[in-house]
C-alpha cells in the first residue's frame, strides 16, 4: 500500500519543488509518495522519520536509484555519489574515509588558512566578484592540484547521449592525467613530506599501505575518487559560504555579535586560525545556522533507494524506491525549530550564552525568536549533509572551510546592504535561490568594506604568509 499520497509527474513543480513537497507534507505527512510514471518515489519531511528508515534501518535504505544519464553514460557507475550500495562502494568509501578522517583533516588546515587569506585579500580589490572568489577558494583549498581537470568540468546539462558520453572520456582522461601527475610527483620525490598534502595524496597513499582492501581497484576507477569529490565537495561549500555572505547582510545583529567575539578574542593585531576555534562559539553556531537555514543539497543531495522491501508504520515500500529527504523541511520544520526562518546562531552555540561576556541580553521580542530549538533528533541539529550511511564524508572538511573563510572574512571587513538611489538601504529577498539539486543564492550585490584601515596591512602582511605556503603548490601560479 502506498503511502500517504499519489501524485504524478505533472503536478510536481519545476521550479523550487521542495516548497510543495513542504507544504504537501503539511496536508499528507511527514512521509509520502509521488508517483513519477510508473515509478515511486518516498519524501521525507521529519527527521524522525529520516532516523528510522535512514539511519536505523541503513541496512536497507543506502543504495541509489539508478541514474541513467550521470551513473551509467557519464561516469560508468565510477563515481562514489551515484554507485548502488555494496562492494564496489564500500571499498571507496573506506578510502574516502583515510583521506577525510580526523588526522587527515589536519593536513589540509595550513592550505585551507593560507586560502582564506587569499580569499580575502581577493575581495580587498574586487568585493563586487565576490561569488567567483568564494568559488575559486573551495576549488583550490580542496582540490589545490586538480587545476588542470578543472579545465574539463563539466556542464551536467549537456542534453545528448553522444556529447555525454564524450564528456565522461573527456573527464576519464583528465582525472587519469591528474592521478598520474600525483604519482609521479611522489615517485620522484625524496620523501612523500616533500609533496603538498592533498587529498589525491592520501588517497594515493591510503591504497599503497593497503593493497589488500584496495588493490582490487583499477587506476582508471580509482582516478574517479578523488574527481568525485570535487564534484560533491567544492560547489557545496561555495554555496554554503554565499548564502552566509546573504544571511549577514540581512541580519546585522549577528553580524555585529559576530564582529565583537572576533575583537574580543582575536583582537586587531592577528587573523584568526583554525586554533582559535574553540574560542570562538558563536562563529562555529553561525557555521552551522547557516547550513541549517539554508541547505545546498536542498532535496537531500543525491536519493536514496531500499535494496530490499521494507515495512514502515505498516506502508509497504517496495524494493528500489526513490526515497528523498526534503532537508528544506527539515531544516525548516517549525516542530524543532519555533521561528525556522530567523537566523539565528544562538541555537547551536555549545556553550551557555551567559558565559559570552560579548554577546548581548536579547530584547523582549528577540527572546521569543531565540526560544531554544526542540530536540531535534540529528547529531547536528539539521539534516544538510544527509543521513546513515551515506551521509557526507565530506561535513569535517566542509565545515573547517566555512569555519576558517567566515572567521577571516568577517575579521576583516563589514558586509553591508547597498544603498538604493535615495540613500534607503536595499531589501534583499533571502528565497532568491538558484534551481537545481544543489542551490544557492541568485547573484546578489553587496558591499564588503574593510572594518578598520589598520586589518588591511594585517591582511598583507599575512598573504606573505600565505604565498609562502600556497608556493609549494606550483600550478597555481596564476
Ligand atoms: C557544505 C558542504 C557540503 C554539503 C552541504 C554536502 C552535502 C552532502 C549530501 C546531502 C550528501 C548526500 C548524503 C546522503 O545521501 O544521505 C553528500 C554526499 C557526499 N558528499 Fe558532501 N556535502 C558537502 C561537502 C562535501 C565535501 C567537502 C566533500 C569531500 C571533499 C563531500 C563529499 C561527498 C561525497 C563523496 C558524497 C557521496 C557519499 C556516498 O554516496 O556514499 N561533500 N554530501
Amino acid at each position: 500500500m502506498p503511502i500517504s499520497f499519489v501524485g504524478n509527474k505533472l503536478i510536481i513543480p519545476t521550479s523550487s519543488p521542495w516548497v510543495q513537497f513542504e507544504k504537501w507534507a503539511q496536508i499528507y505527512g511527514p512521509i509520502f509518495t509521488l508517483w513519477i510514471g510508473r515509478r515511486p518515489t518516498i519524501i521525507i519531511s521529519d527527521p524522525n522519520v529520516a532516523v528510522d528508515l535512514l539511519e536505523n534501518g541503513s541496512t536497507k535504505y543506502s543504495s541509489r536509484p539508478r541514474f541513467v544519464v550521470m551513473g551509467e553514460l557519464y561516469w560508468d557507475n565510477a563515481g562514489i555519489l551515484v554507485q548502488p550500495y555494496g562492494k564496489e562502494w564500500q571499498v571507496r568509501r573506506r578510502m574516502l574515509h583515510q583521506a577525510l578522517n580526523r588526522s587527515a583533516l589536519r593536513l589540509y588546515k595550513p592550505i585551507q588558512e593560507a586560502e582564506a587569506t587569499r580569499l580575502c585579500e581577493a575581495l580587498l580589490d574586487e568585493p563586487s566578484y565576490y561569488e567567483g572568489i568564494v568559488d575559486r577558494f573551495t576549488a583550490r583549498s580542496f582540490f589545490v592540484e586538480t587545476v588542470p581537470w578543472l579545465k574539463h568540468f563539466p556542464n551536467f546539462l549537456a542534453p545528448w547521449k553522444a556529447e555525454i558520453q564524450r564528456r565522461g572520456r573527456e573527464e576519464a582522461s583528465a582525472n587519469m592525467e591528474l592521478l598520474l601527475r600525483v604519482q609521479n610527483e611522489l615517485r620522484d620525490a625524496k620523501s612523500p613530506s616533500d609533496i603538498p598534502e592533498s587529498l589525491t595524496k592520501l588517497l594515493i597513499q591510503a591504497r599503497e599501505a593497503d593493497q589488500t582492501t584496495f588493490g582490487g581497484l583499477s587506476d582508471r576507477d580509482f582516478s574517479f575518487v578523488p574527481a568525485s569529490l570535487f564534484g560533491a565537495g567544492s560547489d557545496t561549500t561555495a554555496s554554503t559560504l554565499c548564502s552566509a555572505i546573504l544571511m549577514l547582510v540581512t541580519n546585522p545583529r549577528v553580524q555585529a555579535i559576530a564582529h565583537a567575539e572576533l575583537d574580543h578574542i582575536i583582537g586587531a593585531e592577528r587573523m584568526p586560525t583554525f586554533e582559535d576555534e574553540p574560542d570562538l562559539p558563536y562563529l562555529k553556531a553561525l557555521c552551522y545556522e547557516t547550513l541549517r537555514i539554508r541547505p545546498v543539497a536542498v532535496l537531500g543531495g543525491t536519493p536514496h533507494a531500499n535494496s530490499v522491501a521494507d515495512t514502515y508504520e505498516g506502508y509497504f515500500i517496495p524494493k528500489g524506491t526513490t526515497i528523498l529527504s526534503n532537508s528544506w523541511a527539515i531544516n525548516l520544520n517549525s516542530k524543532y525549530y519555533p521561528t525556522p526562518n530567523h537566523f539565528n546562531p544562538e541555537w547551536f552555540l555549545s556553550v551557555d550564552h551567559k558565559t559570552l561576556s560579548y554577546l548581548p541580553e536579547p530584547s523582549t521580542e528577540e527572546l521569543t525568536e531565540i526560544s531554544p530549538p526542540r530536540m531535534h533528533p540529528a547529531k547536528e541539529g539539521h539534516s544538510s549533509f544527509g543521513w546513515g550511511r551515506r551521509i557526507c564524508p565530506g561535513a569535517g572538511l566542509a565545515h573547517n572551510s566555512l569555519f576558517i573563510a567566515l572567521a577571516r572574512l568577517l575579521w576583516a571587513f563589514e558586509i553591508k546592504p547597498v544603498r538604493e538611489a535615495d540613500g534607503s538601504e536595499r531589501k534583499y529577498d533571502t528565497f532568491a535561490y538558484t534551481q537545481g539539486f544543489n542551490i544557492r543564492p541568485r547573484p546578489f550585490e553587496c558591499e564588503i568594506d574593510v572594518r578598520v584601515e589598520g586589518r588591511r596591512q594585517v591582511l598583507k602582511a599575512e598573504m606573505k604568509n600565505a604565498e609562502s605556503v600556497m608556493s609549494r603548490f606550483a600550478p597555481f601560479q596564476d
